[in-house]
């Protein structure tokens, strides 16, 4: 599989069977994002929470491109209510997609659509895709369960916010990265907006200094996973 950074918390991963599946696309309102939603394709969307800055595109490019959406029943709803296609789940379920597996875990923030439609409760994502597996956190403070996440998946790769104010900041995201133990730590949602600024590096060193990897992708940057 593959992953490619779109700054904030939006990603993108193709399978080797070449599946598409966006998590969070945030493009045309982010100041930060490489890409416009029109240069997007995906099968798969999948949606932590409705705050705009994660449900972002969601609707447009699932309507293009006629994609699947992932997400809490509510927000869920919501999406079908917008003419789109999507997949109902909650918290603590998994589901087997021709991708791979994907669960809903929890999150400790909001959930609520910018048109203020109650879009359920916010969410993290773990995916299973090609034999590995990537703990997306949403947006959340820390919690003590990311350590039993981590104990009941081996994780591959976190992806996890270190921009403060409305998420973990960097101290928080350290310990969180200590209590999960994943095999690579990649941080998000940070310096897209000044409120949250943060030092990408800073993080990296101090997750290194636990003796874990860090990467720090770049804006558009794709990896082989
Ligand atoms: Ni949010
Ligand atoms: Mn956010």
């Amino acid at each position: 599989m593959k992953l490619r950074y779109f700054s904030h918390s939006s990603f993108q991963i193709t399978s080797d069977a070449g599946e598409v599946i966006l998590i969070d696309p945030f493009f045309d309102g982010n100041p930060t994002s490489p890409v416009t939603s029109a240069e997007v394709s995906a099968d798969y969307i999948v949606l932590t929470h409705g705050h705009g800055d994660h449900l972002g595109d969601a609707l447009k490019i699932a309507t293009r491109c006629n994609a699947l959406l992932i997400c809490v029943n509510e927000l869920a709803n919501y999406c079908i209510d917008k003419g789109c296609r999507a997949h109902n789940m909650h918290i603590g379920g998994s589901y087997l997609f021709p991708f791979g597996r994907l669960k809903f875990t929890i999150a400790h923030h909001g959930s609520m659509t910018p048109e203020g439609t109650y879009a359920g409760e916010p969410a993290g994502v773990v995916l299973t895709v090609d034999g590995k597996s990537l703990y997306h956190t949403g947006d959340t403070g820390l919690f003590y369960d990311m350590k039993l996440i981590g104990e009941m998946t081996s994780l591959d790769y976190m992806l996890l916010p270190i921009g403060d104010n409305f998420t973990m900041g960097i101290d928080d995201a350290v310990k969180a990265v200590e209590l999960a133990r994943p095999g690579v730590a990649i941080p998000m949602h940070y310096n897209t907006f000044p409120v949250i600024a943060a030092d990408p590096q800073e993080f990296a060193r101090r997750v290194k200094a636990l003796g874990k990897v860090a990467w720090v992708m770049g804006y558009g940057e794709e990896r082989r996973l």
